[in-house]
This record gives C-alpha cells, sequence and structure tokens, in this order.
C-alpha cells in the first residue's frame, strides 16, 4: 500500500468507526454512482480512467512546445486554478528549481501570477520576466475572474509587444469552459490554442484535467505516472473493508473528532516539498467542508520550522485542534552530519546521522508531545515522493473531501460564500451594473 493512515495516535475507540459504516458506505455509493448532492459536480470521481485522451495527446504535444520555446512559463489562475499545479511542482521538482541551470532543468523556470492582487508582484515579475522567452498558460474555469484576468491583460500586451500579435499567439495557452465566459471568448478571438475544463469538474478537484496537467507537465514531471497514481487511487478507495481502505480510515477519523467537537484540522508536514500541497489541501477541505455553519477550519503548519512558532500553541493552547500528519517514508537525501575537531557547538553526538534521520527523530519526538498535551495525531503515510504517489495522495484526499463532505450532510462541490467578496468589490469598483450596493457599501465605510 503506497499511502497508509496510521490512527494510533488519534485516540479513537474502533466502536466510534462501526456506528459511522452504514453512513459511509451510503455516502460512497452515492459518490460513485454521482447520485448525491452536487452531483453535477462529479466529474472528477472517474476522471483518472475516463479522461478525454485527445485532449491529453494535446496537453503533452503543447507542454513539449512550452518546454522548446520558453525560458519561463507564467501560470496565471487563481485557487483551485493554479493551487494544484503549484502543489504538485513544488513537491516533485528542486527547492531551488529556477535557480537551476537550464541543462540540468530540462524545463522552463515556472513563475505564477493573478492569484493575489498585489502591484508590486506583478510589476516585478513582469520586470523580472523583460528579458526572457516566456510562455503564458492562463487558466480560468469561469473565465471571468478578476485576478487573473487582469494579471492576464498584463501578460498579453507585455507579449504582444515582445513578440508582436502572431508570435503572442503562439505562446499563450488558453484552459478554461468549453463555451461561455470572457476567456474562451478572447481565445476564440484571438485563436489562442485551448484546453477545455469539462463542466462537471469544479477547480479544486481538477488537477487531473488540464487545469494542472498542462503545467506540470510543462515543468518536466510525469503525467502518466501522476494519472497512474488517480487511477490507481479510483481503484483502490472502493474497496468497502474499512481496514484496508485508508482513504475511508481518513474521513471518518475527521467526522469523529468533528463531532468529539473539534473545530480545527492542522496538516503537518516535515519538508518544504509538501508546503503547497498543504495550500491546495487546505482550499479542497476549505471550500468543501465550510457551509451552513458546519466544518473543520483548515490549517497547516510546516516542521520543523512552525515548531519554532506554532508548535507552542499546538502544545499548551485550547485543544480545538487535532493534527494530521504527512510523512514520506522513503528518504529524500542521504546528506549526513560530519566530526568536527572542534566541536564548538557539541554537535559531535550526530555524527554520521542522516539529515532525513534527524527529522524524522523530530517527528516522533513532536509527535508524542503533542499527544501527551491531548492533541490527537493522524499519520498519513507517503511511501514515496515520486509522480505515481502523489497522484494517487490527491485522489485519497478528493475522495476522503467528498465522503466528509455527505457524512457532514453539506454539499462539498460548492463554494456560494466565495461569492460575498466579490459582489462587494465589484460595487466598490464601481462596475456596472453593481450601484445600488456601491451606495450601500459605501456609506458603511
Ligand atoms: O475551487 C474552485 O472552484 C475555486 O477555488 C476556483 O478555482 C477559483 O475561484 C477560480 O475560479 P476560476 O477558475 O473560475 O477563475
Amino acid at each position: 500500500m503506497s499511502i497508509r493512515f496510521d490512527l494510533s495516535y488519534a485516540n479513537i475507540n474502533p466502536s466510534e468507526f462501526e456506528n459511522r459504516f452504514e453512513q459511509l458506505a451510503l455516502a460512497n455509493e452515492e459518490l460513485m454512482a454521482k447520485t448525491g448532492i452536487g452531483n453535477d459536480f462529479l466529474g472528477w470521481v472517474d476522471y483518472p480512467i475516463n479522461y478525454d485522451k485527445a485532449e491529453y495527446a494535446r496537453i503533452k504535444k503543447a507542454a513539449i512546445k512550452i518546454q522548446d520555446t520558453c525560458d519561463a512559463l507564467v501560470i496565471i489562475g487563481i485557487g483551485g486554478s493554479y493551487l494544484g499545479s503549484k502543489a504538485v511542482i513544488s513537491a516533485l521538482t528542486s527547492p531551488f528549481f529556477n535557480e537551476e541551470p537550464r541543462s540540468k532543468r530540462k524545463a522552463p523556470k515556472i513563475y505564477f501570477a493573478g492569484q493575489n492582487l498585489s502591484g508590486k508582484y506583478l510589476e516585478k515579475l513582469l520586470e523580472l520576466l523583460k528579458d526572457q522567452d516566456i510562455c503564458v498558460n492562463v487558466i480560468s474555469k469561469s473565465g471571468t475572474t478578476t485576478e487573473p484576468a487582469i494579471a492576464f491583460r498584463f501578460f498579453k500586451k507585455f507579449m504582444e509587444e515582445k513578440y508582436g500579435k502572431d508570435g503572442a499567439r503562439d505562446r499563450i495557452f488558453v484552459t478554461t469552459d468549453k463555451s461561455a465566459g470572457a476567456l474562451k471568448f478572447m481565445a476564440d478571438e484571438e485563436g489562442y490554442e485551448n484546453f477545455v475544463i469539462p463542466d462537471d469538474i469544479g477547480g479544486r478537484y481538477s488537477v487531473y484535467t488540464a487545469v494542472g496537467l498542462l503545467p506540470i507537465a510543462a515543468a518536466g514531471i510525469d503525467i502518466d505516472a501522476l494519472m497512474a497514481g488517480g487511477k490507481a487511487g479510483y481503484e483502490e478507495y472502493k474497496n468497502p473493508k474499512v481496514d484496508k481502505n485508508p482513504c475511508y480510515q481518513y474521513a471518518l477519523y475527521r467526522n469523529v473528532l468533528y463531532n468529539r467537537g473539534k473545530s480545527i484540522e492542522i496538516l503537518v508536514d516535515y519538508d518544504p516539498s509538501l508546503e503547497y500541497i498543504g495550500e491546495w489541501w487546505k482550499q479542497l477541505f476549505g471550500e468543501s467542508d465550510g457551509k451552513d455553519g458546519k466544518g473543520l477550519f483548515p490549517s497547516a503548519v510546516h516542521f520543523s520550522t512552525d515548531l519554532h512558532s506554532m508548535g507552542q500553541m499546538i502544545q499548551d493552547g485550547p485543544k480545538n485542534h487535532f493534527e494530521t500528519v504527512l510523512v514520506i517514508d522513503e528518504d529524500q537525501s542521504s546528506i549526513k552530519v560530519f566530526h568536527d575537531d572542534a566541536n564548538l557547538e557539541g554537535l559531535n553526538y550526530l555524527n554520521a546521522w542522516e539529515i532525513d534521520a534527524i527529522n524524522e527523530k523530530a517527528f516522533m519526538g513532536t509527535l508524542l508531545a503533542h499527544v501527551d498535551g491531548g492533541v490527537p495525531n493522524g499519520i498519513i503515510h507517503l511511501k514515496k515522493l515520486d509522480a505515481f504517489n502523489i497522484g494517487k495522495l490527491i485522489y485519497f484526499f478528493e475522495k476522503a473531501c467528498g465522503l466528509n463532505g455527505y457524512l457532514m450532510g453539506v454539499n462539498p462541490f460548492d463554494q456560494p460564500g466565495v461569492e460575498a467578496y466579490k459582489k462587494n468589490m465589484f460595487a466598490l469598483l464601481h462596475k456596472p451594473g453593481y450601484e445600488a450596493l456601491t451606495t450601500e457599501l459605501e456609506e458603511r465605510l
């Protein structure tokens, strides 16, 4: 089993699982048969098997073209339109990917834009890329999201000035809805190559579509292996035997702890490569669970870095949280501490210890300390950090998230709460059509 869930430190009595089996089986049935709540967004469930093969071949071709023509690829998108690719690319490339020589990287540098509204970020990025050959992949399912639309306006102009309209057309790739939205309209008007986000797959569940796959493939990652991992997840996590199904175990564990009054789940990692897996996971569970006053607040920490900040709160603060630790079983490196004759910092007792082994002891020491402090811990063991296992981990979390929503009685596939800020922002920016709200909000400010 390449993903294992260890409940030994979660302080859960097996009977708490057993009395939820029936509900879980029903949730699984509704999810797999696509008959449950939000079923118009269940395309992701079997997508690693039933993906569009022609589109997939085009993605691979476009990725090679990007690698052959660009020093840098700019991925423009926000939320589910960038977090999945950023998570996979960060997990599977060097932490210094962009700084490595091109001969070592075999792929363009990767930058993200349109995921914030910082003028400074955009200005500095445009300045940085001024003398580099770039390609752009702009991604938006709705095709109308403000943040990426603004960034793309700048990059479109930047590229047309640099390469002319025809040259820019050759370097701009659009991923959006098959027929609706301003981005689709623009892609058709300008003749950009475009990739389709299926109607029945929402942003945060879209890693196996062109949304995730084009940037991931362009970064030189084996997308066949990633999809094979997704397919393995689809097959394995159908197993009705809870003791053989780590995805079921994780969904049940969250549900038990939530019903016990825990309100925060903290995803813990011990390797900076997993930092963006944590960001993607936060979005997946945050947008899926948080409805009707329900849901676990998803938070992520990166140890041992955050042991020197958040560790105190987790250990001694209010006991409203539990930790889910994501560990990679296989070592990432064999670098070792060495003997130093002077031994001024007294570290010779660690002579010949691998840094990864020291990190493992930090994990074990923290686990016991936090459990002693009254914090339940569940551990997700990922055998190896590679495309197959990350592909499977994505499916593991997506399926657990869907099941969890059904167990809680919410629709895990919509995000109505995200609209509230958008409406206010449009009104405050005086977008035509929002006049009444503009007056109302401005009076309040
Ligand atoms: O998961 C989701 O659906 C959202 O987070 C969206 O991905 C995000 O709001 C961006 O939307 P769009 O792709 O339409 O620009």
